[in-house]
């Protein structure tokens, strides 16, 4: 499955971002093209009014001498021509030096009818050449010259030919610029993909290890069933179905908080209570339930007020103590202590239990992970790492020191206001 989305988004952003380049290229083509365009239509309508200007003048003194200048404009250069054009007779023109050129064009101005004030585009081909003709027509102002016309040309054909050659090269950049969208893709998917990877591996390992967990209860709770089915007289085999019952009933719900406050911020309501009082109902609970052990809370401040989520605070003490209880086997004695600064608060819970090995410090707030030493009780190695998932949710800290026989401190460092 992970393969598929793989492919699926290294095509898709590669398309995306494929199109995003090309787009951008299109643009700067039309705008290109647009621009240089308008720029010679301009010039050249500018051009003709001089040019009407010019010819009415010359009519009136000189009247109509026939003039032709070849100009020395090659196919490269951008040039104007103009020809003066009275009772469809060639009066006076500047022309191109190409005398094919020149005259193929003398024939079609002569015999196209060409809109007056309109731009008009001619090709004539000349071997393997081929000149690109603006060509703009008017007739004069004045209506004592109704017969005369003038007609203004521009040579276009470099813009024509650099247009070709951006194409070209635009072409060539896309074909470029695929293979680069296409390895930037690669690279940002294989990126992003590696955390969900990770993620996956990660919810698939927590859902087997979770069904592992629920198996064992379930299946010593089938195994009593059999038991009752033939001494049902035994009450002492419903009490450790009931036991039984409250493990997984613990799992269950801790599986259900897991899943809930996993990395979401939105999964913590938070709001302003004294957390003194919060320990200290909890202390008091579990006093009732473990009357042989001795609970000691040192409070530096009263009133230790807190921006938190209550629900999950109980929760984290809870946990915290009843490792404390858990993993200490005789003269039981634990120490809760509580210090406020300007901007957080510190909690420890100190036992003087068994104590975790160095090296098994680094797992404590793995998943279903448990000591060796510790399988004697019961447990499902997920309180830990809810209290951490906890912590983290409001952007706390817990920390552990420990040394095996004499006993271990957790200590939970909460900021006292939520950063929103
Ligand atoms: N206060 C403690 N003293 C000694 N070991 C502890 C203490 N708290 C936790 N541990 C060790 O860390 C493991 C994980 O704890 P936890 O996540 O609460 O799971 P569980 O209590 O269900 O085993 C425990 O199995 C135990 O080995
Ligand atoms: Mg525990």
């Amino acid at each position: 499955m992970i393969e598929k989305i793989h492919k699926t988004l290294v095509l898709k952003y590669t398309v995306i971002i494929a199109c995003i380049l090309l787009l951008g290229f299109a643009a700067s083509y039309i705008a290109y093209r647009h621009n240089g365009v308008q720029l010679l239509e301009d010039t050249l309508r500018d051009y003709l009014e001089e040019e009407l200007w010019e010819a009415e003048e010359v009519l009136n003194k000189q009247g109509q001498t026939s003039e032709i200048h070849k100009i020395k404009s090659d196919i490269q250069s951008l040039y104007n021509f103009t020809y003066w054009i009275v009772d469809n007779k060639i009066i006076h023109a500047e022309i191109p030096k190409d005398d094919f050129i020149a005259e193929q064009l003398s024939k079609r101005l002569l015999t196209q009818q060409y809109e007056y004030g309109k731009i008009h585009h001619e090709n004539i081909k000349h071997g393997k050449q081929k000149w690109y003709f603006m060509i703009l027509k008017s007739k004069l102002p004045s209506d004592k010259f109704a017969n005369a016309e003038v007609i203004v040309l521009a040579n276009y054909t470099p813009i024509r030919k650099n247009a070709k050659i951006y194409i070209k090269v635009a072409l060539f950049s896309s074909i470029v610029m695929i293979l680069l969208a296409y390895i930037l893709a690669s690279f940002l998917v294989s990126r992003s993909m590696k955390y969900i990877e990770k993620s996956y591996a990660q919810q698939k390992q927590f859902v087997s290890d979770a069904a592992h967990e629920l198996r064992t209860p379930l299946s010593i709770l089938y195994s009593y069933a059999e038991l009752l089915e033939h001494k049902p007289q035994r009450q002492d085999i419903l009490n450790d179905i009931k036991d039984e019952i409250q493990q997984m009933a613990d799992l269950v719900e801790k599986l259900l908080s897991l899943a809930r406050y996993d990395n979401s911020k939105i999964a913590i309501s938070a709001k302003t209570f004294y957390v003194d009082e919060t320990l200290k109902a909890t202390i008091r609970s579990m006093e009732k339930l473990y009357s042989d052990v001795v609970f000691k809370f040192v409070n530096s401040d009263k009133k230790l007020e807190i921006e938190a989520d209550e629900v999950m605070i109980k929760q984290l003490l809870g946990i915290l103590l009843e490792n404390a209880v858990k993993y200490t086997i005789s003269d039981k004695k634990i120490t809760i202590k509580a210090k406020k600064t300007s901007e957080i608060i510190k909690l420890s819970i100190t036992d003087n239990g068994i104590g975790i090995k160095e090296s098994d410090l680094p797992h404590i707030f793995d998943r279903f992970w448990r000591a060796e030493t510790s399988r004697h009780q019961k447990g499902l190695g997920l309180g830990l790492s809810l209290a951490k998932t906890i912590v983290n949710l409001h952007n706390g800290k817990i920390e552990v020191q420990s040394k095996v026989g004499k006993g271990s401190t957790f200590e939970i460092t909460l900021p006292l206001r939520q950063k929103r």
